[in-house]
C-alpha cells in the first residue's frame, strides 16, 4: 500500500541502496570475481575462477570511471584447451598478456573459419557479432585481457538473448575476405587530428613494435592509434580510438584532465599514476590537499583508470623503469563527446592557456617533479626531463 502523506510530509523515502545495472547483474550471474578500484598492479595477480559460459578461468575488471560504459575481463586458457565459441553484438578488443594461441572467426552462415595466430603482446579485434573461439594448442597457459562495449549495450537493451543470440549480420564490418586478419604496418594520418593511425585488425606485438614520435604528452613521446575491425564503440568516426604510447625513460607526462572512461594498461617498463579532482587545483600539495591525491603503481600487465568518479580529475603518468614506459590506452569511443557537430574540439593535450586541459610543467606542483626524481633515484634511473 502506498504511503499517503499529509501536507508537511513527502511520500515514500529519499534514501536507498543503488541497484545493480543489467550489466552488473550479468557479471554477478557469471559466477567469477569482479575486481573494482582505480587500478591494479598486475592482472597476473588476480584471483580467477572457473568460467562456465566462456570456459577457462576468469575475472571481470570494472575500474572506477568506466561503469556503465565499457568493461574488461581477464581469462586464462589452460594448455591444450580452448574457450567456448561465442558471438555478441558488442565490440571486443583482445590483448594477449601471456602465452600463444589462435583465434577462429566465422559468420553464422559461413562454411569455413578464418584462423589467425597470436602471442604475448598481440592486439586484435573480432568483428562485431562474428562467432569466435580462442584456442591454446601449446603447453603453457594463455592469459588474455579483453575490453568490451558490453555494459553500454546491455544497460540499454537489457536482454542477454538480444546480445548473444542475435542473427543480425554486420556486412559492413566483416565480409570474410581473405587477409582480413593479416597484420598491416602502414601508418596514415588521422582524418581530423593528423596524428598517426594504423588500420589493422591484428597487430602481432604492441609491446615491441616501432612507434612514431608524436611529442604530445612528453618530450620524445611516441604514439599511434589502431583502428580495428570497423569498431565504432572503441573509436571510429573520428572519435577516440584505443592508442599505444611510450614515454622515454626518465621522463613523465604533463598532468591533464578529461571525463572518465580511459584506462591505461602498462605494456613495458613500470610506473605510477597520480590523480586528483580538478577542484583541488593545479598544485594540490602546495594547497595542503596532497592527502586527497590518489596513486596507483603498476608493472606490465597492470593498469590504472585515467579519471575516477565522474571524471575531470587531473592525472599524470610516470615511468620509473629502466626501459621506456609503454602503455595501451582504451576507452569507449563516445564517452567524452559534448556539444554539437561542427563545434571546435581542442585536444586535452593542449595546455590550459591554449584552451586545453594540460598543466604545463612550469606550472605544476613542485612536489610532482621532486617525487619523480626520488622514485627514479630509488630505481637507479637517470632523470631526463628538460629544465
Ligand atoms: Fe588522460
Amino acid at each position: 500500500m502506498i504511503h499517503q502523506p499529509n501536507e508537511q510530509q513527502r511520500a515514500g523515502r529519499v534514501r536507498w541502496k543503488r541497484q545493480p545495472t543489467p550489466y552488473e547483474r550479468f557479471m554477478e550471474e557469471e559466477g567469477i570475481p569482479v575486481v573494482r578500484g582505480i587500478g591494479l598492479n598486475d592482472v597476473r595477480e588476480l584471483p580467477l575462477s572457473p568460467w562456465t559460459r566462456l570456459g577457462g578461468r576468469g575475472s571481470y575488471i570494472q575500474l572506477d570511471g568506466t561503469e556503465g560504459v565499457w568493461g574488461m575481463y581477464v581469462v586464462e586458457i589452460p594448455p591444450r584447451s580452448e574457450l567456448r565459441p561465442e558471438r555478441h553484438v558488442y565490440e571486443e578488443v583482445y590483448f594477449v598478456v601471456e602465452g600463444r594461441g589462435s583465434t577462429e572467426v566465422w559468420k553464422e552462415s559461413a562454411s569455413r573459419r578464418q584462423v589467425f595466430e597470436w602471442q604475448a603482446g598481440s592486439l586484435f579485434s573480432v568483428p562485431v557479432n562474428c562467432w569466435h573461439r580462442l584456442v591454446n594448442a601449446g603447453s603453457s597457459p594463455v592469459l588474455v585481457l579483453a575490453a568490451t562495449g558490453a555494459p553500454a549495450l546491455m544497460n540499454i537493451v537489457n536482454s542477454t538473448r538480444f546480445i548473444f543470440d542475435n542473427p543480425f549480420d554486420f556486412t559492413d564490418r566483416y565480409d570474410d575476405s581473405l587477409g582480413y586478419f593479416t597484420p598491416k604496418t602502414e601508418l596514415e594520418p588521422h582524418p581530423l587530428s593528423e596524428r598517426a593511425i594504423l588500420r589493422s585488425n591484428m597487430i602481432p606485438d604492441i609491446v615491441n613494435c616501432e612507434l612514431p614520435v608524436d611529442n604530445h604528452r612528453s618530450p620524445g613521446y611516441k604514439w599511434f592509434e589502431p583502428f580495428m575491425a570497423g569498431n565504432h564503440f572503441f573509436g571510429g568516426g573520428g572519435q577516440q580510438l584505443p592508442f599505444i604510447a611510450e614515454h622515454q625513460t626518465g621522463r613523465y607526462s604533463k598532468a591533464h584532465a578529461h571525463a572518465s572512461g580511459a584506462v591505461l594498461v602498462c605494456l613495458k617498463g613500470k610506473g605510477y599514476t597520480c590523480t586528483w579532482p580538478t577542484e583541488l587545483g593545479t598544485r594540490p600539495w602546495e594547497a595542503g590537499k596532497g592527502h586527497l591525491v590518489k596513486r596507483q603503481d603498476y608493472v606490465p600487465g597492470g593498469m590504472v583508470t585515467a579519471a575516477p568518479g565522474g571524471g575531470n580529475w587531473f592525472h599524470q603518468h610516470f615511468g620509473v623503469g629502466k626501459e621506456a614506459f609503454r602503455v595501451l590506452a582504451i576507452a569507449g569511443g563516445y564517452w567524452w563527446v559534448k556539444g554539437k557537430p561542427g563545434d571546435d574540439i581542442v585536444s586535452n593535450n593542449a595546455d590550459l592557456e591554449e584552451g586545453g586541459r594540460s598543466i604545463p610543467y612550469a606550472q605544476e606542483d613542485p612536489r610532482v617533479r621532486a617525487e619523480f626524481k626520488r622514485a627514479l633515484a630509488e630505481a637507479g634511473v637517470e632523470f631526463r626531463m628538460p629544465e
